[in-house]
């Protein structure tokens, strides 16, 4: 047995030898590089598209100058992370932003995600609607691939300019399996914001987004997203809301509450065929004594009034400073008005009933 065992331990390692020695030396595989992600940006206008006088101007420049294929050939260091194209959906100051342009917009993004050639999208937008735009589109979009939007709070000519650092990172982002199912995105000044919870707090600085008590969701860092949170409220392909086949929005506008305040604008809204209007209340959303026949007026005439808060966080709890049951108000949750406002304006394309409306501001 002895002698057996031996002969087999040589001849193994005989064969195990022989192919060493025929196997030709290996030629050292040049490394392939990393498939890149297909990322189109699609440019809307705004600062991260102005221009100023001088490299100081910071203010009284001119929005939605730059196309978008000098806003790529600005940012070199794109072609490194993703194959990106552009198109110039439109060219706008954000503060003139309408549901037509919205519409236009949201039928694009839909069209390029059902492509699988495109793996995710930027938008270059104005950052004085920006917010609005990105919770229409967190709630229309169809796709759960990353929709990011982007801005800048200094001209493209000055000095420090946030524009390109802010699409270089929302391009990886776009790009990032990190972002996929995380709903519409907004980055600026290196963090991940939610669509649903970012909000404009400043009028000019360069950290201005932010999410008042929820916060955002990551930062962009060393090239990559760092996520430590996901929004839990439904959005994209989980939402009940189709635009393919609407050619308007119903009308929906905000009154603001504050000392002394007239039920004029309210009346005119309704007298102008206002399908709903949101009261941004004080406090919890508390209405003034001389606001509440306007309202209840308004609910008489089929209008839907929404109940929300000026304050800009928190909660607004319902029959909490009003009867909403007894009135047949909706409330806002933690939507702000401008936020809340969108929601409803979606809602009302499919029920006017005021308890299914209550259900998704429960759920969005
Ligand atoms: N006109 C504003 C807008 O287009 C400029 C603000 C900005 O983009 O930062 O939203």
């Amino acid at each position: 047995m002895q002698v057996f065992k031996s002969l087999k331990h040589w001849l193994v390692l005989g064969l195990g030898a022989a192919l060493v020695c025929n196997t030709p030396a290996q030629t050292p595989v040049e490394a392939t590089p990393p498939k890149l992600p297909n990322v189109v940006i699609l440019a809307t206008g705004g600062t991260i598209a102005g221009t100023g006088a001088t490299s100081t101007t910071t203010v009284g420049y001119t929005a939605a100058k730059v196309g978008v294929e000098q806003l790529i050939d600005a940012v070199p260091a794109l072609k490194q992370v993703a194959n990106v194209r552009g198109e110039q959906v439109f060219q706008v100051a954000s503060e003139n932003m309408t549901n037509d342009l919205w519409l236009k917009l949201a039928r694009r993004v839909n069209e390029l995600l059902a492509r699988s050639d495109v793996d995710g999208i930027v938008i270059t937008h104005g950052t004085d609607t920006l917010e609005e735009t990105a919770y229409f589109l967190d709630l229309v979009v169809k796709s759960e691939k990353p929709v990011v939007l982007v801005g800048a709070m200094r001209p493209s000519t000055a000095i420090s300019a946030d524009g390109p650092i802010n699409l270089y990172n929302a391009t990886i982002l776009a790009g990032s399996k990190e972002a996929v199912g995380k709903g519409v995105l907004v980055v600026l000044n290196d963090q991940i914001n939610s669509a649903r919870d970012v909000t404009k707090t400043n009028t000019s600085t360069a950290d201005t987004f932010r999410a008042p008590d929820l916060g955002f969701l990551g930062y962009m860092q060393d090239n990559r997203a760092h996520f430590y949170r996901a929004p839990l409220r439904k959005h994209t392909q989980e939402t009940e809301f189709d635009i393919s086949k609407l050619d308007s929005l119903p009308k929906v506008d905000i009154v603001y509450g504050y000392e002394n305040v007239s039920r004029v604008p309210i009346d005119a809204l309704v007298g102008a065929g206002d399908k709903g209007i949101v009261y941004a209340g004080v406090g919890d959303g508390s209405v003034h004594k001389d606001i509440m026949p306007a309202l209840m007026d308004a609910r008489k005439k089929g209008v839907i009034v929404l109940r929300g808060a000026r304050v800009g966080s928190g909660i607004v709890a319902r029959n909490g400073e009003v009867n909403d049951d007894k009135y047949d108000f909706v409330v806002s949750d933690t939507l702000n008005p401008q936020k809340a406002r969108i929601l409803l304006m979606l809602a009302l394309t499919r029920t006017d009933d005021t308890k299914e409306i209550q259900r998704m501001f429960a759920i969005y």
